[in-house]
């Protein structure tokens, strides 16, 4: 089930603006492995991985973002070309696009230059892979810093109207952004926000004031080998199970769920593809992308995956999409 409660927020346009390219990459690579050409000679996945030579988990997952972006569909248990690719993205058909598609690809390469062109200066850029790694980490942590603190009040409004009691257990909350929302203006509130210690120095560094860090304790290590002496009555996992593959995401709920006390919430903000908001849906499955870009196992699960992967005395989730694009899956655990 999902419920929309507002969309459109006006940060929204700039976040489509810097992963525009995502969508770019995504048609560049299926025309690259001519998957809408293939897709007229067999539906099925494993033929096509088998004609395309691709790897067929990796496969799916381009398909799946191509079906969100409108271009195939999903139907029957087979894979078929949406009305437009059909038309301009088979090869051989008179009307393909393909070729200048990928020329447009071609031309690519420059614009990740534009600011150099445009500038009078030498520019040195924001962020290296060469930086250190205690460099690059604040930098990472200012930035999901800047969008959980936007994201913060759509969940603290969910969350208020449910009703919650503390105290909070914030995993891998990186800079505490959430908690922060939560905890102000609840006197005498509390969390834990649980951290690799790399992350918990630049969270320090960002919130060097005392009072950014009221009712806020702090704990390093690695979730998946901490062992706990207390439960929590409102544990949030904020774009945390996204990093992980489906094995060790089901541990990690699992871990998640039994510190949870009885009557209390369990908490997932991720980007969801299986919501029933387009704007989200797609965002999910081109996160799913990064992911496997950018991560070595993770993933952007679906709600469905979570809410079976929950112990019985749990109560069945419901699926929240937020103000933007990312929604919070929302489960209490039935008090004894
Ligand atoms: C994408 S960030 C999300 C931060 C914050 N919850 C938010 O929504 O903006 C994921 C965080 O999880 C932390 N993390 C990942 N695996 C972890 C683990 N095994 N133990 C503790 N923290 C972990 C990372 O350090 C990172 O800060």
């Amino acid at each position: 089930m999902s419920e929309t409660i507002s969309t459109g927020p006006d940060w929204l346009p700039l976040e489509n603006m810097a992963t525009a390219y995502w969508q770019s990459e995504v048609l560049f690579a299926a025309l690259e492995l001519e998957l809408f050409t293939r897709l007229e000679e067999d539906a099925a996945l494993e033929a096509l991985a088998a004609a395309a030579n691709c790897r067929g988990p990796e496969l799916e997952r381009l398909l799946f973002a191509l079906e969100s972006l409108g271009l195939v569909e999903n139907r029957d248990g087979g894979w078929y070309n949406g009305k437009s690719a059909r038309r301009y993205l088979v090869s051989g058909r008179e009307s393909y696009l393909g070729d200048f598609l990928l020329y447009r690809r071609y031309l690519q390469a420059p614009w990740t230059k534009l600011s150099v062109k445009v500038s009078s200066q030498p520019l040195a850029a924001a962020l290296n892979a060469a930086d250190d790694y205690e460099r690059r980490t604040l930098y990472y942590v200012r930035a999901m810093d800047a969008l959980a603190r936007l994201k913060a009040q759509g969940i603290v409004q969910i969350l208020a109207a449910l009703g919650w009691q503390g105290p909070v257990l914030d995993i891998g909350g990186g800079s505490g952004a959430l908690s922060r929302a939560l905890l102000s203006g609840v006197e005498g509130g509390r969390a834990l926000l649980y951290e690799l210690p790399e992350v918990l120095r630049a969270a320090a560094e960002l919130y060097p004031r005392p009072a950014a860090w009221r009712g806020i304790e702090t704990k390093s290590g690695d979730f998946r080998q901490q062992e706990f002496q207390e439960s929590f009555g409102l544990v949030l996992l904020g774009n945390f199970l996204h990093i992980y593959g489906r094995r060790e995401t089901g541990e990690l709920l699992e871990k998640a769920a039994g510190l949870t006390m009885p009557g209390g919430l369990l908490v997932i903000h991720d980007y969801f593809p299986d919501t029933g908001r387009r704007v989200s849906a797609v965002k999910g499955r081109l996160y799913d992308i990064n992911m496997m870009l950018n991560t070595c196992s993770g993933r952007c699960h679906l709600s469905s995956e979570l809410a079976a992967s929950l112990p019985d005395d749990f109560e069945p989730g419901v699926l929240h999409d937020l103000p933007g694009d990312s929604s919070i899956f929302i489960s209490r655990r039935r008090a004894q």
